[in-house]
């Protein structure tokens, strides 16, 4: 039973990877200066690996840049999460340069802490102004897991991207969609479920094929070493967002 269960996972996995190129077919995120902001050192691979590994993909021209907003500290270990952040951007492509962790007595890493949007806003300002940042990617309204900090970071960087653009200079922001738990963990059976329903909303979605997908999981699996308990590796074998991000928002 097993085995005929986890073979038909391994052909669905391996017909599905031999066909992200085909399957990817949204409007390319290219020539942009592009920033990824997150709430938690880890969040970067376990929800926007697809979308990172496809941004820093040399073929579409962007400079990417990761904002992290804590340190990842609920359990005191800020320190040896900062660190793991850029051991894991190093093991997905991103230079640890690229990667900026903030720290700030208003942001920290707390299930019941309440971001305010205008913090994170403000936070955001002075990265993208930087980095002279004309993509944001980021979570959506549910931030995947309904996680408060993870709305905040939403929040604040929709309200960064309104306050700042000008007429004919549109800031845009592409918000990670959150999907419903009974699909989150369908892995490539959601994947391959979500270009349907994609094609018929208009909603862009990327994929990852299997060199991006055991790039991302090892950046997750030995990059945020603190992080993996048993679970995660449930998680990494089975979220769909190892495999397959789609994204609100996305350019047109
Ligand atoms: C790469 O993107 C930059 C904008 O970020 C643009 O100025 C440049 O012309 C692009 N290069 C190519 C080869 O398209
Ligand atoms: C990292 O940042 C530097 C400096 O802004 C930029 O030149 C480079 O293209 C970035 N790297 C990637 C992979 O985007």
């Amino acid at each position: 039973m097993w085995k005929i269960l986890f073979s038909g996972l391994i052909l669905m996995y391996t017909i599905y990877s031999a066909l992200p190129e085909l399957c990817t077919s949204v409007t390319p995120i290219n020539n942009h200066n592009v920033l990824f902001v997150t709430a938690h050192p880890d969040d970067e691979v376990m929800f926007f690996g697809p979308l990172l590994r496809y941004t820093l993909n040399p073929k579409w021209n962007n400079t990417v840049n990761l904002l992290c907003l804590s340190t990842g500290d609920a359990d005191g270990q800020g320190e040896v999460r900062v660190k793991e952040l850029g051991y894991a951007a190093y093991m997905v492509g991103l230079p640890p340069a690229n990667v900026s962790v903030v720290d700030e007595p208003a942001l920290q890493d707390s299930m019941d802490a309440q971001w305010d949007p205008s913090v994170v806003s403000e936070v955001v300002a002075k990265y993208a102004k930087e980095f002279d940042s004309s993509i944001f990617i980021t979570f959506d309204d549910y931030g995947v897991s309904g996680h408060p900090n993870h709305i905040a970071v939403s929040k604040g960087v929709e309200k960064y991207a309104n306050e700042a653009a000008v007429p004919g200079d549109e800031l845009l922001v592409v918000q990670l969609q959150s999907v419903p738990i009974y699909r989150k963990y369908l892995f490539v059976i959601d994947a391959a479920f979500s270009r349907i329903l994609d094609i018929m909303d208009g909603r862009g979605t990327v994929f990852s094929g299997q060199t991006d997908y055991h790039r991302v999981r090892q950046a997750m699996t030995s990059g945020h070493k603190s992080q993996m308990t048993w679970f995660r590796y449930l998680y990494v074998s089975f979220s769909r967002y190892m495999i397959a991000n789609s994204g609100n928002g996305w350019p047109r």
